[in-house]
């Protein structure tokens, strides 16, 4: 099959230029002015801008944290996606058994999504022990498709300084990228326990719980660790204030290199005071929601490239069951929040229609660059001859407000509920294939792709 997308205004991350694109197969061919093919189907693209299918490096479809499961398995969460300009996931895998080695959690997650996924899909490695044989298997987890590991600093599985280091240091050897979740779990721990025994128990204390300072001290930390590790590469995933922000310039300004920053639509977009709402309990996810100033911060961060990327963090609970779990203790909340289907429109209001970043830099953070840390691209991330023909159309001028029933995640709820966008999603293909179109999913159960990832630095 092939496909000729016509007249529209085509997006990388360095330029904007009218052209046709033809799709042979599963792989753009070319891309200039008046393309024609008499096999080709032809789809018009006047007055819209095409970028390359979005891709979204922190997901946790099907997640199990604690009792909880996340609600969206890689069918559902995949759908959404799909729907909302993604065409590629890399998710985290979830902490298996005590002791369990690395490709445990791999077999699992190849369980969970083979045959399910609708769109391509990669995965990120777990540390949650080292020893001897855990450094020894990151070299087999890279040549199985999966050069990233993912350490947390809080929660069960967290790891100390000593390990973490040890991640660092192997991962450099190999190539491959090292991804945090930055809180310093002493300090949240302390925190929480005293709202707790003091009755403070609603969802605004699990951001009073969580404070800037708890994070940064966590990235300062880690960014030390890599730097210890000569330099080893460095993602800090969902980076939510400036004070984290300044730390990651510090390290920079000192000359430190392969340092990368993650930050997500809810720490641009929403503010702390969402946890005294009724539904506060929606927003319990970590790190929590921040102050204006923070969002501020944020947008300048991803403008000028201090901030690399913005992913998601899709990782839905139910408002009216698994939630509720914190009702009168917001500890027993599970923590985090749907967002894939809304993070390229979203980011499309509300920083390139209201001059935050630009249209290239919108491309750049969700597109372009995750896709090159985590050794997706050039087969990801931009619309070249030769990369995989996954492709988003977006009408720049279509309104319309996020509600929840326009959604397409298994979860009850939308974080956005209500907001106002700019900018619609008219198309979605994947690899030739088209897989959404006008908020439907047309695509196909199973259809999508284990994403076989390079090291950081190979093309
Ligand atoms: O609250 C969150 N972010 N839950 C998902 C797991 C994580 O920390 O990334
Ligand atoms: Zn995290
Ligand atoms: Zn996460």
């Amino acid at each position: 099959m092939k496909t000729i997308i016509k007249n529209g205004m085509v997006v990388s991350p360095a330029e904007t230029y009218k052209a046709d694109i033809l799709i042979d197969g599963e792989q753009i061919r070319c891309i200039g002015r008046n393309l024609a093919d008499e096999e080709a189907r032809v789809i018009d693209a006047a007055g819209k801008y095409v970028i390359p299918g979005a891709v979204d490096v922190h997901t946790h479809m099907d997640l199990q944290a604690g009792s909880s499961r996340a609600v969206d398995d890689f069918y559902d969460g995949t759908v959404a996606a799909a729907c909302g300009g993604t065409t590629s996931i890399v998710d985290h895998m979830a902490f298996g058994p005590k002791g369990c080695d690395l490709h445990h959690q791999l077999a699992d997650y190849h369980r969970l999504a083979d045959g399910k996924a609708v769109i391509d899909y990669g995965f990120h490695g777990v540390a949650q022990h080292v020893d001897r044989g855990i450094l020894d298997e990151l070299e087999a987890m890279a040549e199985d498709g999966v050069p990233s590991i993912k350490v947390y600093l809080t929660y069960d599985f967290r790891l100390n300084d000593a390990e973490a280091f040890q991640i660092l240091k192997r991962m450099k050897e190999l190539g491959g990228v090292t991804a945090f979740h930055c809180e310093n779990h002493d300090i949240v721990e302390y925190c929480r326990r005293t709202c707790v025994e003091t009755g403070r128990t609603g969802p605004i204390y699990h951001a009073k719980s969580r404070p800037n300072l708890a994070e940064s001290e966590a990235v300062a930390r880690v960014l030390s660790l890599a730097r210890l590790a000569g330099d080893a590469p460095v993602y800090i995933v969902h980076l939510s204030c400036k004070e984290s922000l300044e730390a990651v310039r510090d390290a920079r300004r000192k000359g430190q290199k392969n340092i990368f920053v993650e930050t997500c639509p809810q720490y641009l977009t929403l503010t702390e005071e969402k946890y005294l709402d009724p539904d506060g309990l929606k927003y319990v996810m970590s790190p929590p929601l921040r102050t204006a100033s923070d969002c501020e911060a944020l947008w300048e961060g991803l403008a000028c490239g201090d901030i690399q990327v913005v992913g998601t963090d899709h990782c839905p609970f139910n408002f009216h069951k698994e939630k509720q779990l914190g009702k009168d203790d917001f500890t027993k909340c599970p923590n985090g929040a749907p967002g894939v289907e809304e993070r390229v429109p979203l980011l499309f209001s509300e920083g390139v229609l209201k001059n935050r970043i630009s249209l290239n830099r919108f491309v750049e953070t969700v597109c372009a660059n995750p896709a090159r840390i985590y050794g997706l691209y050039p087969q990801k991330g931009i619309l070249q001859p030769g990369a995989d023909g996954d492709l988003v159309i977006l009408d720049p001028t279509a309104e319309w407000t996020i509600t929840h029933d326009k959604m397409h995640s298994a979860v009850d709820y939308t974080a956005y509920e209500g907001m106002a966008v700019k900018g619609k999603i008219d198309l979605v293909m994947q690899r030739g294939r088209i897989v959404a179109e006008n908020g439907a999913f047309t695509g196909e159960r199973g259809a999508g792709r284990f994403i076989h990832r390079k090291c950081y630095g190979a093309e």
